[in-house]
């Protein structure tokens, strides 16, 4: 199911702005705010490619990306839960 989503996502089947939160989305959100109107101490994530979303998580969880928390996090993701996130952020104003 969750492939599923991802990949009607990816082909623009869904529109990410109306579609539910994907899986694990919650586990972003608390620290990269789902809106961007409101500030964070941490980059903002809604409204950004999704490319650079999915690169960046790419790159932390090989290390290959400074981080403090963020490699730790990186490494429970899978690309397509991140591309799913990616384009939910992505859809958000
Ligand atoms: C505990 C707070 C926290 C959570 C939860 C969190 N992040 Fe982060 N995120 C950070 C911090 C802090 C940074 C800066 C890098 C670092 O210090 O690890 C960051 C950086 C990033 C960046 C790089 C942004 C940039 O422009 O440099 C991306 C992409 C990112 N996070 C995605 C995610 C995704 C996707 C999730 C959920 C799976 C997530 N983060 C969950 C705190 C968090």
């Amino acid at each position: 199911m969750r492939a599923l989503v991802a990949a009607a996502v990816a082909v623009g089947w869904i529109v990410p702005s109306s579609a539910a939160p994907p899986a694990g989305a919650a586990a972003c959100s608390g620290c990269h705010a789902a809106s961007t109107r409101v500030a964070t101490p941490v980059a903002r994530l809604a409204g950004r490619d999704p490319a650079d979303i999915v690169k960046a998580m790419r790159e932390f969880r090989e290390g290959a990306r400074p981080a403090t928390v963020m490699d730790r996090i990186a490494k429970g993701f899978t690309d397509e839960e991140v591309q799913a996130i990616a384009a939910w952020y992505a859809g958000k104003r």
